[in-house]
């Protein structure tokens, strides 16, 4: 099929790469010159596992334009893969919707086919019946459901594994509009062996939000677990480990430490606060995950301070810039809170991230950028904030290390102490 993919981010970016890869013609629309132009170069413009040897491979099945017209006229199926993050009031910021559906609609008022438009970014329940539905509608002068269709297919890949995570889904869910929406989307996903899920557009914009606050949830509970056995003296390790094997619970998403970030869980969980208390709903449990995940990475300071009470003048590392390893992503990485409050104590702080530091020396260029992983370590103390692999092999002997992230290795070192274990 001939498809296109607005915004080339985490997400469309591996979209496209992902359908040039299994047979379709893909057309990737951004308004990011640079990244137009890295992406033509079979080049990635983002940080994540086989998305360069994709772009490469698939070259001539990818093209990446700033030019809706040629992308939307050229194919058949248009996916919405834009930002969605939070207002600072921590509501949905709908902005690049609005203004892609826009562009989309303008260039489908002179088109003379049926075209699929597809809402694959992350949005609240109804918004794409309320906001997209009506904005296609207004620049095409078209009837969505007849000359347009419309659906809503949530992505559910996870950075630093997103390309498997694309090509074997748990599940694929299509919300549409209409039968031939439906149909379309069933065909061209019929290679998938997972279950295929068809709901109602906001069934599926519903699905996506609770799936991502119930496992910012279960980390917030196995993190609250935790706290209390490091106080009895338990390893919640252990403890995941027997609660992981019951079916009903399962193992993952059960690896205590210092919280969840990133650019999905943090601002999905705020939009969801927001709009539930904006129907006069509370979301109690889902404010609590949120609270938990607030305290924890200082919880890591507060260990550090057993260890050296007075830290204005000290030296401290930072492993780990990134918000989980195998990603160059620093959206609400949790070492950005611990690092803020190290600087408020009056702390020189040394970080190294193998893939991150370049975007993190953007917002924060007061900090020492270390070459070497190893250099980190000739601080007064670490503090372990991302599971590199990379980490698994350094000296830790001799050294002060508060883990955040249950490295193994580190406990070689002649002081040593988790954050929940
Ligand atoms: N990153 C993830 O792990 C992940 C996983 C599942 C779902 N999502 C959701 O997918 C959506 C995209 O997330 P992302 O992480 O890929 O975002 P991103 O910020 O990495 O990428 C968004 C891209 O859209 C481009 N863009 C903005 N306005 C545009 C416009 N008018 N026309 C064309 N391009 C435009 C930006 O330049 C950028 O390249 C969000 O709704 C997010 O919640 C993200």
């Amino acid at each position: 099929m001939n498809l296109s993919v607005i915004g080339t981010g985490y997400v469309g970016l591996v979209t496209g790469a992902c359908f040039a890869k299994l047979g379709h013609h893909v057309i990737c629309v951004d308004i990011d010159k640079e990244k137009i132009r890295k992406i033509n170069d079979g080049v990635s413009p983002i940080f994540e596992e086989g998305l360069d040897s994709l772009l490469l491979t698939y070259k001539d099945e990818i093209n990446a334009t700033t030019d809706y017209s040629t992308a939307l006229q050229k194919s058949d199926i248009t996916f919405l893969c834009v930002g969605t993050s939070s207002l600072k009031n921590g509501k949905i910021d709908l902005t690049f919707i609005k203004e892609s559906t826009k562009q989309v609609a303008a260039v489908l008022k002179n088109k003379n086919s049926y075209h699929l438009v597809v809402v694959k970014s992350t949005v609240l329940p109804g918004t794409t019946q309320g906001v997209v539905l009506p904005l296609l509608e207004q620049y095409s002068d078209k009837k969505v459901g007849i000359d347009i269709g419309l659906a809503m297919n949530p992505e559910f890949l996870k950075e630093g594994v997103a390309i498997q995570d694309f090509l074997e889904p748990d599940r694929i869910v299509i919300g549409s509009y209409d039968d031939r929406s439906k149909t379309t989307l069933r065909e061209l996903y019929k290679d998938f062996s997972c279950p295929l899920v068809e709901t109602s557009l906001s069934a599926a914009e519903m699905i996506k939000y609770a799936s991502n606050a119930f496992l910012a949830t279960k980390i917030s509970f196995i993190n609250e677990i935790g706290n209390l056995c490091k106080k009895l003296g338990i390893d919640t390790y252990d403890v995941a480990t027997g609660m992981g094997l019951d079916t009903r619970i399962g193992r993952s998403f059960l690896d205590s430490g210092i919280g969840w970030g990133g650019s999905c869980f943090p601002k999905d969980v705020d939009a969801l606060i927001v709009w539930a208390k904006e129907i006069k709903e509370g979301a109690r449990i889902i404010k609590s995950a949120r609270d938990v995940n607030t305290d924890q990475p200082l919880r890591l300071i507060e260990i550090l301070k057993k260890h050296i009470p007075k830290l204005k003048g000290k030296t401290i590392g930072i492993l780990g810039l990134s918000f989980k390893p195998n990603t160059d992503d620093i959206r609400e990485s949790r070492a950005t809170p611990i690092i803020k409050e190290l600087l408020k104590n009056g702390v020189h702080v040394k970080a190294y991230d193998p893939q991150a530091m370049v975007k993190f020396k953007q917002l924060y260029p007061q900090i020492e950028y270390c070459s070497k992983a190893s250099e980190v370590l000739n601080s007064d103390a670490t503090l372990i904030t991302t599971k590199w692999k990379e980490f698994t092999t350094l000296d830790y002997h001799g050294k002060i290390v508060i883990d955040g992230r249950r490295l193994n290795e580190a406990k070689t070192a002649k002081k040593y102490e988790g954050v929940c274990w």
